[in-house]
């Protein structure tokens, strides 16, 4: 496969977009979209204005690119809103990008989903590897649903129209203004550990770009502790994803 040397970078102006845009900013010319303007454009990046429900504006944005990293979604304030609007920005809007990537050549999607696209079930095993049982729950169902479906759509372009696609699902992402971050509970009944990092997110979308061997996959991206809910391995395995910002200050439970 010839080298990825464009990317574009879909929700270029949220939080988790920054992390990302630093690991990747140097090593690959990047073009930037987002509904609202980033409060800051990196030297030598495009920034193209474009609502991702619209799916000229979104092919557009996709000219000439060799890669997708998509972030779109629907994170901050969205308890409350409309399953329509999930709809639209998650599932409409992840279809409008896989369908612009076949549209415009770009060879490779990687789709920042979430560890809530697929919920463990109660059966599960833990630490949750991406092939386990899930069950959604009653608690954030649009956001969660949305996410599985986007995923759907992925392996869907990839079945269908060849595009190689990688799934990265982080955990909660610390430092976010949302997340209070981690704290130890009282009690540990098993792994608990459910957060990552932002620059090991931003690593693992690296990885997800370099891989030649791996063409469509899902990988949860969290910390690198024994007592993690959610199995890096995988990501490890395939990827060479090495999570180095663990918080050593919060003692792992080893059993
Ligand atoms: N924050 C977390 O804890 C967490 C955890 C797991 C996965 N994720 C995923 O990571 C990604 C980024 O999350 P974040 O925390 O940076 O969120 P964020 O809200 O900071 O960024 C989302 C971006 O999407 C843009 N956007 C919204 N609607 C749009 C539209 N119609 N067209 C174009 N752009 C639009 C927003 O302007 C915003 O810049 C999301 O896909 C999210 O689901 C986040």
């Amino acid at each position: 496969m010839a080298t990825i040397e464009k990317i574009l970078i879909t929700g270029a102006s949220g939080y988790l977009a920054r992390f990302i845009i630093d690991r990747l900013h140097g090593a690959y010319r990047l073009t930037l979209t987002d509904i609202v303007e980033p409060e800051r454009i990196p030297e030598n990046t495009t920034f193209i204005q474009a609502d991702v429900t619209n799916a000229s504006e979104i092919e557009a944005a996709c000219a000439d690119q060799d890669a997708v990293v998509h972030l779109v979604a629907l994170v901050r304030g969205r308890s409350g809103k409309p399953a329509s609007l999930f709809a639209d920005v998650m599932v409409k809007g992840t279809w409008n990008v896989a369908e612009a990537c076949v549209q415009q050549g770009v060879r490779k999607l990687v789709n920042i989903s979430s560890i809530s696209a697929c919920p463990p079930a109660p059966s599960a095993k833990l630490p949750y590897e991406v092939s386990d049982d899930f069950q959604f729950g009653p608690g954030d169902l649009y956001y969660s649903l949305a996410k599985y479906l986007g995923e759907r759509i992925g392996a869907a372009y990839h079945q269908a129209r060849g595009l190689d696609v990688i799934h990265v699902r982080p955990g909660v992402i610390a430092g976010d203004g949302q997340n209070p971050g981690p704290t130890a509970p009282d009690v540990v009944t098993g792994p608990w550990f459910v957060y990552v990092d932002p620059r090991d997110v931003a690593q693992c979308v690296a990885r997800a770009i370099e891989t030649e061997t791996v063409s469509y996959g899902a990988y949860n991206a969290v910390a690198g502790r024994t007592d993690s809910r959610f199995s890096w391995q995988q990501a490890a395995d395939d990827l060479g994803y090495s999570p180095e910002h663990n918080w050593p200050e919060i003692p792992e439970d080893e059993t």
